[in-house]
């Protein structure tokens, strides 16, 4: 039995520069085998092969492109053209379905004004059937409110259990694998509270600006961006209760009681606890890179933020008293995401005498450009002597030997999607809490006049987020 895949916004940009090419890099995993039609829908009047040349160059950017695979993929493409808000488009494709095939896939690769329509269509085509998944992604909304429109909408033609929300965050090699370290391993669970730890850090710092999506990116900014999603679903992942299983319900469950804990920012915490900021002119590589401003619009006076810093905190028995600070921003110096676990000082310094102040162990989860796992604890300095110490890192990374080709995370993704586990995928519960603690915090900017600091493009961010965790007596962690 195999599956359909109809990609709505087919020959969008989401739709070349990560979906084709992720069934492509599943077709040379082999992992298509019950896939029969993938058909790209889009009311363009693109043809069939003019879609497949316009994809071809994606596909042949992955390293182990194959023109077997090729065949074989462009044998299952099918190109409709139409407006998948109208059920006559959808009777049409009706037609070109696998007869007595195990599902329909649907991708809604175009922006959430148009889910509503899509999914009304698909229902009065008769296509809204129980076996079928739809997929969606970002932005679901810009707040809690126009979420739930959008996904009441939704839910008129599909249940929970049909839907998959992804967030590509979730879709991440080293995302998954906080998993099995955390879960897997007696070591790191016995010592993850916070009777051991001191902080964690989640950082996410990109060097690229707003690349083609300006007027996009000017209304939202990257506390709705970036934090609103990713970075709060790596918080859940690093602090959630253990499971029963890893089973979806059991795994979103807990995530939800993390969002559900996460302490409201409120009034004079709104200055103190988080920082806004905007970059203006600087240099990366040498290169001079111009403000945020002038990337936007000549004109433009624009307050948005292209950085945030929040100083987070978890009301719950295993983090109260734990600060959670996340960071992340546009044009910095360096693309890095990673999550730090710092582990609090040995409770006595039997050194002390000697002169040795104790560095606190350090647990680095390195998420991109590459993956790897870190740990810093210390040692003695080897030699004759006086004790010494000295940090030692313990690379606990798979061996580059070992690893295999690795998988954009759209890939992974959609392999979840073909097998029907929505563990790696967003509940509505989960982006709704997500939206009350964002919402809460922009109205709060808003009343505070809480203004985005300036910070040179190529820089760390603005100084006020060192500020921010200096008064707590810590620093962020060097962006490697
Ligand atoms: C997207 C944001 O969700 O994630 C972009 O809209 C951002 O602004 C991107 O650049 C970052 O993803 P990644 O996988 O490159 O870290």
């Amino acid at each position: 039995m195999a599956h359909d895949i109809l990609i709505v916004g087919g020959d969008g940009d989401l739709a070349l520069r990560k979906l084709y090419p992720s069934l492509f890099a599943l077709e040379l995993a082999g992992q298509l085998s019950n896939v029969s039609t993938i058909t790209g829908v889009s009311r363009a009047g693109t043809a069939r092969e003019e879609l497949l040349d316009r994809m071809l160059p994606w596909l042949q950017a992955l390293d182990d492109f194959d023109e077997a695979c090729w065949d074989r993929f462009q044998g299952r493409f099918k190109f409709l053209k139409g407006d998948a808000t109208k059920p006559d488009t959808l009777e049409s494709y009706k037609s070109t379905m696998t007869p007595g095939g195990s599902g329909l896939i649907v991708y809604l690769a175009v922006p959430p004004k148009v889910f509503g329509g899509a999914c009304r269509a698909l229902k009065e085509s008769g296509l809204a059937v129980p076996s079928t998944r739809i997929v969606v992604e970002k932005p679901l909304g810009s707040d809690r409110e126009s979420f739930l429109n959008v996904n009441a909408e939704m839910s008129e033609a599909f249940d929970e259990s049909q839907i998959y929300r992804i967030d590509h965050y979730l879709g991440k090699e080293a995302v998954q694998n906080l998993l099995a370290l955390r879960f897997a391993n007696v070591m790191f669970g016995a010592l993850w509270d916070g009777n051991y730890i001191d902080h964690v850090q989640i950082t996410v710092a990109e060097r690229v600006g707003v690349e083609g999506r300006k007027e996009f990116y000017d209304e939202v900014g990257a506390l709705r961006d970036m934090v609103q999603n990713h970075l709060l679903q790596v918080l859940c992942l690093v602090a959630m209760e253990p499971p029963t299983s890893r089973d979806a319900f059991m795994i979103r469950a807990e995530k939800l009681k993390v969002l559900k804990s996460l302490r409201p920012i409120r009034n004079d915490d709104i200055k103190l606890n988080t920082v806004r900021g905007q970059y203006v002119e600087g240099s990366l590589d040498g290169e001079v890179v111009p403000s945020y401003r002038s990337e936007v619009g000549e004109e433009s006076r624009s307050k948005t933020e292209t950085f945030v810093a929040i100083r987070a905190e978890i009301d719950n028995w295993r983090w109260s008293g734990v600060p959670f600070y996340l960071r992340t921003g546009k044009r910095m110096q360096t693309r890095a995401s990673e999550i730090l676990i710092q582990f609090k000082e040995p409770r006595h310094n039997i050194f002390a005498s000697q002169g040795h102040a104790l560095a606190p162990n350090q647990l680095r989860i390195q998420l991109q450009p590459d993956e790897g796992i870190k740990l810093h604890f210390l040692s003695k300095r080897p030699g004759l002597g006086d004790l010494a110490m000295e940090d030692v890192e313990l690379n606990l990374s798979v061996p580059e030997s070992r690893k295999k080709r690795s998988y954009d995370a759209y890939a992974r993704l959609m392999l979840e999607v073909l097998n029907g586990d929505q563990t790696l995928f967003v509940s509505a519960e989960e982006v709704e809490a997500s939206w009350l603690w964002i919402d809460e915090i922009i109205e709060q900017w808003q009343s505070a006049g809480v203004k985005a600091k300036p910070y040179p493009a190529g820089s760390s961010g603005p100084v006020d987020a060192a500020v921010m965790i200096a008064r707590d007596g810590r620093e962020w962690s060097d962006l490697e």
